[in-house]
């Protein structure tokens, strides 16, 4: 699939930076924001929904690519996540598995408060990962 346009990636970085400012963060007080362009070239954005029952909190990432898929997106190009931090953060274990389920090529983007940038293929983040093809392999 191909690739952003720079046009495009600075609009999904921007719609992630203001989607943090609806993060449900009380617990952790760490909000995050998150934004995906998907294979129409829509943007969906999320932010991190947390719950008094620990286990249930909800990343940004994850909050974002179920409300694309919910509205019936099936392809992820990027996704660009923003944390109010001086250091960039990368998605968890469980978002890199998600993010891979819609697109084992998609661009990752992080991006913080400092002048950290990371910008790495999901490949490079869950290398060798369990997919869809596998189950096709029975
Ligand atoms: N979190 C995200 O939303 N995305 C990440 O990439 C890392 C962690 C959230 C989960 C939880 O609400 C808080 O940050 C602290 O872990």
């Amino acid at each position: 699939m191909k690739n952003p346009t720079p046009t495009v990636l600075r609009r999904l970085e921007t719609a992630a930076r203001k989607a943090a400012r609806h993060a449900y963060a009380p617990y952790s007080k760490f909000p995050v924001g998150a934004a995906v362009l998907t294979g129409s070239g829509k943007i969906y954005t999320g932010a991190n929904v947390e719950n008094a029952s620990f286990g249930l909190c909800n990343c940004a990432e994850r909050t974002a690519i179920f409300t694309a898929v919910a509205s019936g997106e099936r392809r992820l190009r990027a996704v660009v996540v923003y944390t109010p931090t001086k250091t960039a953060t990368s998605p968890c274990g469980a978002c890199r598995q998600v993010i891979h389920e819609f697109g084992p090529q998609t661009r990752v983007i992080s991006v913080c408060d400092g002048r950290e940038r990371i910008d790495v293929s999901i490949e490079t983040l869950l290398p060798g990962a369990f997919g869809p093809a596998d189950l096709g392999s029975v």
